[in-house]
């Protein structure tokens, strides 16, 4: 089997760049190992930065986005008796939208579909060859068992921190933070008791009420590395959250409801570079890891697959110039998000050590009292344009 570009991986990032690729004429062909079912069910990111909105909307991808996406201009800032908001609108005229990163999958599967696009689901014994030459290629067993070869002129690794792009790249150097807590997350059906996100500092812990819809809230709360899932009961999770969020406090109160997914995440900064080996290139979490605070994980997938396939498409034709600039060029905005999710992850979860809280506690009246302050903390949330 011979195609332009083998994608490895049909998450968000791969199926885009299989999107893009489309677009500018370039054939491909995608292999996942889960399920396209579990692909499109699994609950990740829910904020899109307005460059990823239009990005979406000018590929063709925006009628769905542009119908259900909920924008908002900013986010609220709090800890014990106090909350603040923070207009991203005013501060450096971008916004946000909640979208859920299910509902992209929905779209790009929808749109791959249409399009004929191939992707072979539930594929084994993924494996890379010949990555320094111009003709490379990707084997693996099909889900009825097959053994194949796919040749192509080059491979995008999409496949996350597991998957086995990454290893293939030889001499990598890579950057990692890990940090001493965990997010708990929880699906609940009920209406968002907030207008806009609330990131609550509190002495038990972080934080955060978002939301995917108008009839579903997405929480989270701080807990430590370990923790299980199953070890919290539902009324114990909502008297958490009332807390840590301010139930009571002037009037606010949080709505609790049914409980539908819940799951512990770990944290973690990684960063592996280069992102591009002969004729191997990385986007997205093969490449990068963010902590989740500040929402810049499926962001900055998009944004890699956004320059990726203009230099793809131009190498296949013999220019080889943006091909050779993209792991220099995308790690830009990769450590500018590394950078951004590490300070926000750091301002808002309680250490033990009491240094630590005074510090977060300057720094959030600083980032809700200056102008200055906020409008960086706006500029970071809302997203750098594309080409950053
Ligand atoms: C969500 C996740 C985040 O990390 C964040 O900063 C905001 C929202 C979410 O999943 O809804």
């Amino acid at each position: 089997e011979r195609t332009q570009v083998v994608i490895v991986g049909a998450g968000p990032a791969g199926m885009l760049l299989s999107h893009l690729l489309a677009a500018d004429g370039v054939d491909s062909v995608v292999v996942e190992t889960r399920s396209e079912e579990y692909v499109a069910a699994r609950i990740r990111a829910g904020i899109l930065e307005q460059s990823s909105v239009d990005l979406l909307t000018e590929v063709g991808l925006g009628d769905r986005l542009t119908r259900d996406a909920d924008k908002h201009r900013g986010i609220y800032l709090q800890w014990p008796e106090e909350r603040h908001h923070l207009d991203f609108v005013d501060l450096v005229g971008r916004a946000v939208y909640v979208y859920g990163q299910t509902e992209i999958q929905k779209d790009l599967i929808d749109a791959r579909r249409a399009a004929g696009q191939v992707v072979h689901y539930e594929v084994t014994d993924t494996a890379l060859h010949d990555i320094e030459s111009d003709r490379p290629s990707v084997t693996f067993t099909d889900s009825e068992g097959r053994a194949r070869t796919v040749v192509a002129d080059a491979i995008v690794g999409c496949d996350g921190s597991f998957g086995p792009s990454r290893a293939a790249i030889p001499a990598r150097e890579s950057w990692d933070r890990t940090y001493p807590y965990s997010w708990f997350g929880i699906l609940a059906d009920v209406a968002p008791s907030t207008d806009e996100l609330i990131y609550a500092w509190h002495p038990d812990g972080f934080a955060l009420h978002s939301m995917r819809s108008e009839s579903v809230s997405r929480f989270y709360l701080q807990v430590p590395n370990g923790t299980d899932p199953a070890s919290w009961s539902d009324d114990q999770i909502w008297d958490a959250l009332a807390a840590r969020l301010g139930h009571g406090q002037n009037g606010w109160t949080l709505q609790p409801g049914q409980i539908t997914d819940r799951s512990v995440l770990p944290m973690r900064s990684h960063v592996s570079t280069p992102m591009r080996h002969g004729r191997l290139f990385l986007a997205g979490d093969a490449a990068h890891i963010v902590p989740p605070t500040g929402a810049k994980g499926l962001n900055l997938a998009i944004a890699d697959v956004a320059l990726l396939a203009p230099a793809l498409t131009a190498l296949l034709k013999g220019d080889p110039r943006l091909a050779d600039g993209y792991s220099e060029t995308a790690l830009r905005r990769v450590w500018r998000c590394t950078h951004f999710s590490w300070w926000m992850t750091t301002m808002l979860h309680t250490t033990e050590d009491p240094f630590d809280t005074q510090l977060q506690l300057s720094q959030l009246r600083w980032v809700t009292s200056s102008q200055h302050a906020a409008a960086g903390l706006a500029e970071n949330y809302a997203g750098l344009p594309i080409g950053f």
